[in-house]
């Protein structure tokens, strides 16, 4: 439900308009492999829903590339729009510099009482005054994979206090996670971290964002792109 709204309906308006005009010499060649292996992959359209999420970074799409910071780690090539496209099975990208995929997966770390309160103060992604979006795909280090479940939640949430602190700029950012080790090895990134706000919020989301990189957590991530955005021209 949330992917569909992820989705807008202009995306998908741009997807279904620019199906033929791919140029895959424009995309790097990870990038060309998933191209090409998506190509051949069935008819996504025809799928009620899509679990995957493919973000595609170029000259077109609804959202306005106002920032590009490499945090840590390669950057990704600078690019003017981003379109945000249910699924990913026959994305032909126009201009497409790159795509990043994701899925939306389980959760891993939230508990029950913190689950609730989530739930209770989450806003939906698509608020029309939320104009401001930020998509901030993240890598984590093999240390922090090779760590046992129990230890990653302890660095996460004991130590670190990941949903505490978000939970602090509920309702006023929207957010959603997408997995992308779920789609396979050799993903550029393991998060991409998708948020909406109004510009009102513009100062309280950097706030967040500065007290996240400055817990335990953060130092298990070896590399984080922060691209912004607003919505339209
Ligand atoms: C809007 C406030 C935020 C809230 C309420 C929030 C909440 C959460 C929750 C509950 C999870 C755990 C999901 C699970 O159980 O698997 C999570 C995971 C995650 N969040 Fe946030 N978050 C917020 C902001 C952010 C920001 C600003 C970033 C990036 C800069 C971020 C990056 C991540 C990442 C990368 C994960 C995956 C961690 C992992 O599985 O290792 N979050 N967040």
């Amino acid at each position: 439900m949330v992917d569909r709204r992820l989705a807008l309906a202009c995306d998908l308006h741009f997807h279904r308009r620019n199906t033929s005009i791919g140029t895959p010499n424009s995309v790097t060649r990870q990038e060309r492999t998933r191209y090409a292996h998506r190509e051949g992959a069935g008819r996504e359209e025809e799928m009620p829903m899509s679990r995957v999420v493919t973000f595609m970074g170029g000259t077109a799409g609804p959202w306005r590339v106002v920032r590009m910071d490499t945090i840590t780690g390669l950057p990704l090539e600078m690019v003017d729009r981003l379109a945000a496209l249910e699924g990913g099975h026959g994305v032909r990208p126009t201009d497409g510099k790159w795509l990043l995929q994701g899925i939306t997966s389980n959760e891993r770390y939230v508990v029950r009482e913190e689950k609730q309160i989530l739930v209770a103060r989450q806003p939906p992604l698509g608020r029309p005054q939320a104009t401001c979006a930020a998509l901030i795909p993240i890598r984590k280090s093999a240390a922090w994979w090779n760590l046992t479940q129990d230890a990653r939640r302890d660095i996460f949430e004991t130590h670190s206090h990941h949903i505490e602190i978000g939970l602090e700029f509920l309702p006023a950012i929207a957010r959603k996670l997408h997995h992308c080790r779920d789609l396979g090895e050799h993903e550029p990134f393991d998060f991409l971290t998708w948020f909406e706000y109004a510009p009102d919020h513009a100062e309280a989301f950097d706030r967040m964002v500065t007290k996240l990189r400055s817990t335990q957590e953060w130092t298990y991530v070896d590399r984080e792109v922060d691209i912004r955005l607003v919505r339209g021209d």
